[in-house]
């Protein structure tokens, strides 16, 4: 497995990881994505080990916890050999105090020594905070992060679905007080959600910030089982959650599906497979975070890595992906055309093709 440096920070991830969204099925929300149990979940570990995959993503909202519980039994007595990713700032269902919220000091300190408790470890190998909390000074949250940093309870911290200027700005604060500057941001990207490239990946490149890839199939979409006039397949999660998280227009979803079909076809590979490998070869990843409700689907991911499409297959790819930018990225795109040596990785550069 292809280990890569997590943004500028010293920390090697393999190039795929293990989401754990899938264990616990604790409430109707997550019972719709899976419901792997202990058994099944050090069956899944013991698969991604042996692929050299070692770092597993999870959260203190997944399951309201009990992904981490199932994480945490399923690594017992190999935590040496595994990295662990969880991340704080969203409300549990037992949450229901003004303070169970939020990025607070009170909250992260909390939520942080809950999580411990829950994955059976006292560290956290990258800490992520879910989403970004308006109401609380940044520099709250970032000193309350450094404390925690120097406490040894975190190694490493992250930030996911943060917007381009609350990165930026936690990360000149952080700079400016000479505490942790966020190492990785997990966010959605996929060859059906292309944001991400807009303001994203260009800060990410110029800081030096690492990007962990969410729902890289398009929130189960780019399986190969979703497909134009078929019904969606007898059991799978966009039964009850396709109308949350991202959305996507038919027509575009097909579109990109066409040209998945056609590249899987020409390079003997499985869509999911091609989806994930177009990512990995996209600025800024550090890693691809899978899903997978069974061994199966696990099994055909972990293929994802380990060779590369070729650049036409790329640009096929691109081209049935690309979308009108919004302003000022169109007008951005107009400009690099004309001057290419400014263009700075995203969709200010035109895709080729
Ligand atoms: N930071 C955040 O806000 C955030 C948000 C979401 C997710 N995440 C993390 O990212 C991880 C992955 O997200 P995701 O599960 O949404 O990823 P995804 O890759 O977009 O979707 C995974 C789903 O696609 C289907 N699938 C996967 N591989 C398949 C295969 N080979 N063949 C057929 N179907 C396949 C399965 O659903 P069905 O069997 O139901 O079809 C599976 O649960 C999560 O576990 C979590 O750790 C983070």
């Amino acid at each position: 497995m292809e280990f890569r440096q997590l943004g500028k920070s010293g920390l090697k991830v393999p190039v795929l990881s293990f989401g754990t969204g899938t264990f616990g099925g604790g409430n109707e929300f997550f019972a719709a994505w899976g419901a792997t149990e202990v058994e099944e979940a050090r069956r899944l570990v013991e698969i991604c080990l042996e692929a050299g995959v070692n770092l597993f993503d999870t959260a203190d909202i997944y399951s309201d916890g009990l992904s981490e519980t199932i994480l945490g039994k399923a690594i017992e007595g190999r935590r040496d050999q595994v990295l662990i990713s969880t991340k704080a700032t969203f409300r549990t269902s037992a949450g229901k105090d003004p303070n169970d919220v939020g990025s607070s000091r009170y909250h992260l300190i909390r939520a942080c020594e809950a999580s411990l408790r829950r994955l059976g470890t006292d560290y956290i190998d990258i800490y992520h905070l879910h989403g970004f909390d308006a109401l609380t000074p940044i520099d709250e949250v970032l000193s309350t992060l450094n404390n925690l940093v120097a406490s040894g309870k975190v190694r490493y911290i992250g930030c996911s679905n943060f917007s381009g200027w609350h990165l930026m700005k936690s990360l000149d604060i952080a700079d400016r007080y000479g505490w942790p500057r966020y190492a990785g941001h997990q966010v959605y990207y996929s060859l059906i959600g292309r944001e991400y490239e807009w303001e994203l990946m260009p800060v990410g490149a110029d800081q030096g910030v690492g990007a962990l890839i969410w729902s890289p199939l398009g929130w189960g979409r780019l399986t190969g089982n979703v497909r134009r006039g078929q019904p969606l397949p007898k059991v799978s999660r966009l039964h009850k959650t396709g109308d949350m998280g991202p959305q996507v227009s038919e027509e575009y979803l097909h579109r990109v599906v066409d040209a998945l079909d056609q590249v899987a076809k020409e390079s003997g590979k499985s869509v999911p497979q091609v989806a994930l490998n177009w990512l990995l070869q996209r600025p800024t990843v550090a890693t691809v975070i899978m899903g997978a409700r069974n061994e199966q689907q696990l099994r055909q991911n972990l293929g994802a890595a380990g060779w590369n499409l070729h650049a036409d297959q790329i640009a096929k790819l691109d081209r049935a992906s690309d979308v009108t930018p919004i302003y000022p990225y169109w007008h951005q795109r107009q400009f690099t055309e004309r001057n290419p040596a400014a263009a700075a990785p995203g969709p200010s550069t035109k895709c080729e093709g």
